[in-house]
């Protein structure tokens, strides 16, 4: 499985599918769609669709499952860009950079990046729950329209990230910081594993096995985008480095040691994988995004 193909492959459709799903930026509230374009199509892994994707395939590989997914996949890359334009600002985590480009309200001002995050979280619903998802049946949509939401809300990532953001420049436990990484990023992407695997007609088992996999690939995610914080450059990342540092947020190399924190996020990766044994080959691109989580560079 050569990821780099893979990766490159589905963020095109992601690409394509998002291109058909936002309105253009015309009429009235061309100033708030232009907002939350720029964010959306500034760049960025895609990874939380292309797990939504993966987890599918897991399951169904099929065209026919993988174009029912692209909507579901699309809404998650929707909350998820919502997530980082309010984690930028200056109430929040204060950076200027984003996806290589200066953040939403450095462009639009506060007032509009805000709103151009209410906008992509609440649109991302409207997505999941009205004509663009209507190919799925309604059981099924109401199921993840319900993951999704806990997932992003205040148990999940809403949650973490207030526990983030309260324990900045404060001394914390191990325990406490996993708990912020699970729910802060954890809960996001075990919510796009899972529920692209509801689409694709996930037995329990098949389920179960996914939200595992999802738990601890979302950690180790967290942990290498707390490594690389300290470790890359912001040219290489398209967000300020060193950013963690500066806002005394902790963090697992602060807490626990950059090697330490290697080994953990490598962990976290081997039990993600080995979650998987249900599963035969279709698990593979699931297999080898577990193992790009940890070595990627940006
Ligand atoms: C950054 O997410 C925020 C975290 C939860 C760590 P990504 O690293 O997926 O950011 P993009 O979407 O590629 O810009
Ligand atoms: C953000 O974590 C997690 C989110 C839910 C957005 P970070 O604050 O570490 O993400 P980056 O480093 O700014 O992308
Ligand atoms: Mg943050
Ligand atoms: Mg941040
Ligand atoms: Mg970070």
């Amino acid at each position: 499985m050569e990821i780099k193909i893979y990766l490159t492959q589905q963020q095109q459709r992601v690409e394509e599918h998002l291109a058909g799903l936002i309105p253009d930026a015309v009429g009235l509230f061309h100033n708030h769609i232009e907002s939350m374009r720029y964010s959306l199509f500034v760049g960025g892994k895609r990874i939380r669709p292309i797990l939504c994707l993966a987890g599918a395939e897991a399951v169904d590989p099929s065209e026919a499952t993988r174009k029912k997914t692209l909507t579901v996949a699309c809404a998650l890359e929707c909350i998820h860009t919502y997530s980082l334009i309010h984690d930028d600002l200056p109430a929040m985590d204060d950076d200027d950079l984003r996806r290589g480009k200066p953040t939403n309200h450095r462009v639009f001002g506060e007032a509009a990046a805000i709103l151009a995050g209410d906008g992509l979280l609440t649109y991302a619903f409207d997505l999941l729950s009205g004509q663009a998802s209507a190919a799925l049946p309604d059981a099924d949509r109401i199921r993840i329209i319900n993951l999704i939401a806990r997932a992003a809300g205040p148990l999940g990532m809403v949650g973490g990230q207030s526990l983030d953001m309260l324990h900045e420049g404060k001394q914390i436990g191990y325990e406490t910081l996993r708990t912020i990484h699970y729910s802060k990023t954890g809960a996001l992407i075990t919510a796009s594993v899972v529920s692209g695997a509801i689409v694709a007609g996930a037995d329990p088992e098949q389920e179960m096995a996914l939200e595992t996999y999802g738990g601890h690939i979302g950690l180790a995610f967290q942990i290498v985008d707390d490594l690389l914080d300290v470790e890359a450059t912001t040219e290489e990342l398209g967000k300020p480095a060193g950013s963690d540092m500066k806002a005394e947020k902790s963090t697992y190399p602060s807490l626990l040691g950059r090697g330490t924190s290697r080994t953990m996020a490598r962990e976290a990766v081997q039990a993600a994988i080995s979650a998987l044994t249900p599963f035969d080959r279709q698990a593979d691109p699931l297999r080898a995004l577990a193992k790009y989580i940890v070595d990627r560079t940006r």
